[in-house]
């Protein structure tokens, strides 16, 4: 059995099966609606329910508000079809890479600080894997959950590098911490994630939250790669100087690249201090540009970051869809709840 989604705007239908998501089934359908974590967290699928019924699943209460589930709003990562249905979203134009579940061998684990590790993955054989840089996979663990990493790896090399943070409490981390060897081998779906350059002429202004660095690595390396010359300015926000891993290589790139400027912020005062601006990272930026309204902005880092950026910077003149952003969490609160429990 399947159920008929339209899209309103453009009149375009494709067919859910009640155990799919209404983001599964457009993919299935070779069509892209927006989206980010694909986990209920980020709120970029968010579209409104015109007619018809879903059931949702797990979400996080800051993706989509009461009031907005009041107003008929949906998650289309977390939503099922109960009923043919049509919904009001903004389709993407851009070129899909349809995500996959691969095997990859673990290639190399290197600390980069206390709670950093760069990891290294490769793929079977002579594979790669296609896709933007900017975008992220998800480790399949053996109960079948996913943790989402961003790439920090250009697309033209081959081995995939992801940066980890330790997470207090984190099961994954931990284990990658403690005990994950070389050589090991694990399921990853990728390349997943709507976090990748927007072709303009304007200045990019990068803001880079602790390991939020590692697709904005990918992206200027990829732009790097290929020969893609726009102004760029660098916010890298930390707690205190000792966590800003691969300083050297943002310094190597201001030195380097033409109209590169680097601006490393940090939280607290340290030995270092003479090396940082201190305060918050979005704050920096604030300081620095009076107006935003000529600029792209690319965030990535813990969704408190990401939130307060975007509502700052469009307080400064940024257009809304000039943002672009990342941001994952680890737990989304359970809840399931069906369209007429919230009316
Ligand atoms: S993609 Fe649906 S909430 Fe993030």
């Amino acid at each position: 059995m399947t159920y008929t989604v339209t899209l309103k705007s453009s009149g375009k239908t494709f067919q859910a099966k009640p155990s799919q998501t209404i983001l599964e089934a457009a993919a299935d359908a070779g069509i892209t609606i927006p989206y980010g974590c694909r986990s209920g967290m980020c709120g970029s699928c968010k579209g409104k329910l015109v007619s018809g019924d879903v059931m949702l699943e797990d979400y996080q209460e800051s993706a989509l508000t009461e009031q907005e589930k009041s107003d008929g709003l949906i998650l289309c990562c977390k939503a099922l079809a109960t009923e043919s249905i049509t919904i009001d979203i903004r389709e993407s134009e851009e070129e899909v890479i349809k995500s996959k579940v691969t095997p990859v061998r673990v290639e190399s684990l290197e600390k980069l600080n206390q709670d950093v590790i760069k990891m290294k993955l490769k793929l079977p054989g002579d594979e790669s894997l296609k896709f933007k840089a900017g975008q992220y996979i998800e480790f399949i663990m053996p109960d079948n959950s996913r943790r989402a990493f961003s790439l920090a790896n250009p697309p033209h090399e081959d081995l995939l590098e992801l940066h980890l943070r330790l997470i207090e409490g984190g099961k994954f981390t931990q284990f990658v911490f403690n005990e994950m060897k070389e050589k090991s081998i694990h399921r990853i779906d990728a390349p997943i994630g709507q976090f990748y350059l927007r072709e303009s002429e304007k200045p990019i202004i990068f803001v880079a939250g602790g390991t939020g660095f590692a697709p904005v690595k990918s992206v200027i390396e990829d732009m790097i790669f290929n020969n893609i010359n726009r102004p760029i300015f660098l916010y890298r926000g930390v707690g205190k100087f000792e966590d800003l891993y691969m300083h050297d290589l943002s310094l190597e790139w201001s030195n380097t690249i033409d109209e590169f400027t680097y601006i490393p912020v940090s939280q607290n005062q340290s030995s270092n201090s003479d090396q940082l601006r201190i305060g918050l990272v979005h704050e920096a930026v604030l300081e620095d540009f009076k107006c935003l309204n000529n600029v792209q902005v690319y965030c990535c880092g813990a969704p408190g970051l990401v939130q307060i950026a975007f509502e700052s910077f469009v307080v400064k003149g940024l257009p809304e869809d000039e943002f672009f952003a990342d941001a994952f969490t680890f737990a989304p609160p359970k809840k399931l709840m069906h369209t007429d429990q919230m009316k």
